[in-house]
């Protein structure tokens, strides 16, 4: 009889694998699973090919895949079409935060359970997020072009380069992720701090960004919630986007939306790529509506080279601050969602089924987490 199979699906690592054995999160050291795998009985099938949808590799296993595991980084999209080809799939495993690449709808109706690793790598996005609001603020990418390619020339970057002290900034979303890059912003004394969510923050987590800023910044109050986004972002000079990819925020970034930031903002998005409808953002920054985007998360993954946001420019040649997605997996992020992947497997594969609640995404045909829209 065959073994039940564990699908991994992640980037490939080259000699940047042999170079960092840290580097859990690549083909080559298969988030050190495959001994615990395979100690259970499991085959551990690891793949780099997901792409074409119909004729990769993870199309060729899914027949057989009882477990499937994915990185929101380099993302086999386990689509509707996908999971009606995988009679046997009993949970998808997200190494990392994100789960939109499952479609969890679809996972729902078949009672799939879909988990990922909460918690695992918020303060590595956190800190990207504050250096890409510097990055953009500060006009650092033009300066540093300037600097690798032998130039001096002070006015070229100065004429776009501000401070982030006393500017209004913006989460949209304050989750774990919003929340930190807000705890984290106090320490440049913003005028104010703003989030839109649909779920309150806790008043204690409220009260202690607003202790910091009175002990830093000798003044209180800064943090405040606002109703409506729209008037949220007709307030911020800088928009962090920190919640998740679901119906309610696919898209929720585009021409009309960003009409209502302020002239000459920055928008940072860590969050998902598909938030954002990528040509009106590129466009609010070449025309001038925008300083500048920045952040690591495209739609697709890896995004094409015509992608606009490879090659978009503000009217000063700088405004533009993405990477690839990178945020989330610092060694140190690795080390933690590949122990929390483990964490998640024992409990499936000695049938305990006592998973963290935190990581729990949809299981029994339901939504077990209210980040995913603001369902009834
Ligand atoms: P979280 O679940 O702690 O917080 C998400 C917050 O967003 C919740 O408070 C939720 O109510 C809110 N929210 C949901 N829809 C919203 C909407 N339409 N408008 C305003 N608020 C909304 O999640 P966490 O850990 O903060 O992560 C957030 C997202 O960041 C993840 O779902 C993922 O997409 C992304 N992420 C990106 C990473 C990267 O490497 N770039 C790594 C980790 C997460």
């Amino acid at each position: 009889m065959s073994k039940p199979k564990v699908l991994l699906v992640l980037y490939e690592g080259k000699d940047h694998a042999r170079q960092e054995p840290k580097l859990l999160g690549c083909i080559e050291n298969e988030l050190g699973i495959r001994d615990f795998v395979e100690s259970y009985g499991y085959e551990l099938v690891s793949t780099t090919s997901k792409d074409p949808v119909g004729s990769s590799e993870v199309d060729k296993h899914l027949e057989d895949a009882e477990v499937v595991i994915t990185t929101p980084f380099y993302p086999a999209y386990i689509t509707k079409e996908r999971i009606a080809e995988a009679p046997k799939l009993k949970i998808c495993i997200t190494a990392g935060v994100g789960s939109d690449h499952v479609d969890l709808n679809a996972a729902n109706e078949r009672k799939i359970t879909v988990a990922e690793v909460t918690g695992s790598n918020v303060v590595s996005v956190a800190e990207h997020v504050v250096m890409t609001i510097l990055d953009l603020v500060r006009n650092f990418v033009p300066a540093h072009e300037q600097a690798m390619a032998g130039g001096w020339d002070i006015a070229a970057v100065a004429k776009d380069t501000y401070d982030l002290e006393d500017k209004v900034v913006a989460t949209v979303g304050c989750g774990r992720i919003g929340y930190r890059v807000l705890e984290r912003l106090v320490a440049f004394n913003p005028k104010k701090l703003l989030y839109y969510d649909y779920q309150d923050l806790p008043a204690a987590a409220a009260e202690k960004i607003n202790k910091a800023s009175e002990l830093f910044n000798g003044k209180g109050d800064i943090l405040h919630r606002v109703e409506k986004l729209e008037d949220m972002l007709s307030q911020a000079d800088v928009v962090t986007i920190n919640c998740p990819l679901h119906e309610g925020s696919k898209g929720l970034f585009n021409k009309e939306m960003i009409s209502h930031m302020k002239d000459g903002a920055w928008l940072v998005n860590t969050a998902r790529g598909a938030i954002c409808i990528e040509q009106d953002v590129a466009d609010a920054v070449t025309l001038g509506k925008l300083r500048g985007y920045g952040g690591d998360v495209w739609y697709p993954q890896p995004a094409p080279d015509s992608h606009p946001w490879r090659h978009f420019r503000n009217k000063y040649g700088g405004g533009n601050a993405m990477t690839p997605h990178v945020s989330g997996t610092s060694l140190d992020a690795q080390a933690r969602y590949a122990a929390g992947v483990k964490e998640l497997l024992r409990a499936y594969f000695e049938k305990t089924f006592d998973y963290e609640p935190q990581h729990l995404i949809v299981i029994d045909g339901d939504y077990a987490t209210k980040a995913y829209g603001n369902r009834k």
